[in-house]
């Protein structure tokens, strides 16, 4: 559960010019929020009637090597924009805020005072991830969701069937979204909805019969299950018998007959078991495990009985179905002729329960777009029954690639993809021997970089040798945080001179470490985790680049080596706070 953040007044460091409150920004969290809002008083002063809020919306970062632009053409003010930006100019003092205007055409270019920006984002980055009550390191969190709950399912795989691809990247992006909503302030409940109910239940367990071993079970139920289920599939195709003993199974179980119930609560217990060890691996963890099996028949029937008084439903030849070829969502079936509940029910039975139980402000359904159509009419038939909340749903959807993971395509489980993944870093590893030898656990970093390769790829990105250097990275700040007489314990930040980080090399990775809030709103508002990647891969590339030469070790100026170690630990702490949100396990040595 989350933590809600208080957003607290920012006060301005006595030595600033100050500045005013710009809405919907939180300095005590993104000190890039402050360099905006003085840019924009800048730049609002010079260009009435144009206010400090409206500008604000104009101050977006610049291309390489600038720090912000602003486009003075969005503005649409009367007057030629060179005469614009010479006004700018020349109202322009360099100060703690800005230390450079370059005008370029239609923009201007402005420079953060370097002096300002080291030690603001620096303290920053090092307060919030150390003197929190909660220990948990929050550089890059916000309280925008706070007091709101959300209701995150994903992974859902169905026991006794493949976990394939699609569940796969579920997992991982339902993951990421869980870290995000948490870290936006959010109370997320992760969900993992199983595909534990359903005719193939009936299939296993005449399978069960004649295929099925105790002691396999046991061992590893997921397989187990999956080989008794291929088994008797084979047998009911050629032979019809089976089938109709299946589905009278299944109805049996459906009228809560305990006997046919029994089996199968412990194969659903089994499974629930081994995929909760498989999950901890990747990092990966639900509050409520649910599923199909669980969603009340009560409410199944409320929906029916209210689709049905608001005349919503239409009989064809016994089977219930919801017209919507109005919007193009075709007839959907609620009820089958035999009166055994499906899929779809099941989905819209299962979103009121969790209204009543949990009163989201949201729920998000990680699924793949193969079921678009799916996720689509159960949405739609909710908002016809005039459920305020059907609102507050939402599908995040992905298409299936096949990633590392699957290339060989002979992975059903989850264990093979991490053992495949892992197996295939490990031989990636050894191809360098002089570095493979220097690795104390060459298993367990091979079996992490593997499951973060899997989880990378996913997230639509190169993985491989960028891969190494992000892991490589945090590793290796790790690594130099070993006792140095000399330069540890490190002094208190007001102690540490951080105007002494005078390379460009630092400042580069002092800025992007002042991003890091403002690439945690951007992954919320577009679900997407690439930007956080990205992040990652930029922050890790600055890092190991300026390593060679803004050195630690070496460096005859113990006051300036101690500013580059707090430097580098403070970048080590954010890239590992990117990792932990992409679920990634920052390694702390290789
Ligand atoms: N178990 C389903 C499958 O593997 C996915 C469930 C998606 N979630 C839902 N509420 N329908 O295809």
């Amino acid at each position: 559960m989350s933590t809600a953040l208080q957003p607290s007044p920012f006060t301005v460091p006595s030595n600033l010019p100050s500045i005013p409150h710009v809405s919907e920004t939180d300095p005590t969290r993104c000190v890039l929020d402050a360099f905006r809002t003085a840019i924009a008083q800048l730049v609002a002063e010079a260009l009435p009637p144009l206010t400090v809020e409206q500008v604000y919306q104009g101050v977006d970062y610049g291309k390489k090597g600038v720090d912000f632009t602003v486009a003075l053409p969005r503005f649409r003010l009367p007057g030629k924009v060179d005469e614009l930006a010479k006004k700018v100019l020349s109202k322009f003092q360099p100060n703690e805020w800005i230390e450079n205007i370059v005008h370029d055409r239609a923009f201007l270019h402005f420079t953060c005072s370097t002096s300002t920006l080291l030690s603001l984002v620096l303290n920053q980055v090092h307060s919030l991830t150390y003197d929190t009550a909660s220990k948990q390191p929050e550089y890059g969190q916000n309280s925008s969701g706070a007091g709101k709950r959300v209701i995150i399912e994903y992974s859902s795989p169905n026991i006794a069937k493949s976990f394939h691809v699609g569940h796969l990247r579920s997992t991982i992006i339902g993951a990421f979204l869980s870290n995000l909503y948490k870290a936006c302030g959010w109370e997320v409940i992760s969900m993992n909805y199983l595909g534990d109910w359903g005719t193939q239940f009936g299939l296993i367990a005449v399978g069960f019969q004649k295929y099925g071993s105790q002691e396999e079970l046991e061992k590893d139920a997921i397989k187990h299950l999956f080989e008794v289920y291929v088994k008797v599939n084979a047998d009911a195709e050629k032979d019809p018998e089976v089938k109709v003993e299946a589905a009278a199974w299944f109805k049996r179980m459906e009228d809560g007959d305990e006997e046919a119930l029994r089996n199968w609560r412990v194969w659903r217990e089994l499974s629930v078991r081994k995929y909760e060890e498989e999950y901890a691996r990747l990092n990966v963890h639900f509050d409520v495990y649910t599923g199909e099996s669980q969603v009340g028949k009560e409410w199944q029937d409320k929906a029916l009985d209210r689709l049905n008084t608001m005349g919503l439903i239409d009989d064809h030849e016994g089977a219930k179905l919801v017209n919507l070829e109005k919007w193009k969502l075709g007839k959907a079936v609620v009820r089958k002729k035999d009166g055994t509940s499906i899929y779809l029910t099941r989905d819209i039975g299962g979103a009121i329960e969790r209204y009543e139980k949990y009163k989201f402000d949201k729920m998000i359904y990680v699924v793949a777009s193969q079921q678009d159509l799916h996720l689509a009419q159960f949405f739609k038939v909710l908002k016809l029954m005039e459920f305020p909340w059907a609102d507050n749903l939402e599908h995040v959807n992905y298409g299936l690639v096949l990633g590392m993971s699957t290339r060989k395509g002979t992975a059903v489980f989850l264990d093979q993809i991490i053992r495949e993944a892992a197996s295939v870093m490990h031989d990636q590893m050894r191809k360098n021997e002089v570095k493979y030898n220097s690795i104390e656990d060459p298993e367990m970093v091979a079996q992490e970089i593997g499951i973060t390769g899997v989880k990378i790829q996913d997230m639509g990105c190169e993985a491989n040798q960028q891969l190494y250097l992000q892991l490589g990275s945090h590793a290796l700040l790790r690594g130099r945080h070993r006792p140095n007489p000399q330069l540890f314990p490190l002094p208190p930040p007001s102690e540490i001179n951080t105007a002494l980080l005078s390379e460009p090399a630092a400042r580069e990775i002092v800025f992007l470490l002042g991003t890091y809030p403002d690439v945690v709103k951007t992954a919320q508002r577009t679900h997407e985790p690439s930007g956080v990647v990205t992040f990652a891969f930029r922050l890790s590339h600055a890092i190991s680049s300026a390593w060679e030469t803004v050195v630690v070790m070496g460096e005859a100026d113990v006051e300036k080596a101690r500013a580059r170690m707090w430097m580098y630990i403070c970048a080590r702490d954010v890239l590992g706070a990117a990792l932990r949100l992409l679920s990634i396990k920052p390694l702390e040595r290789m």
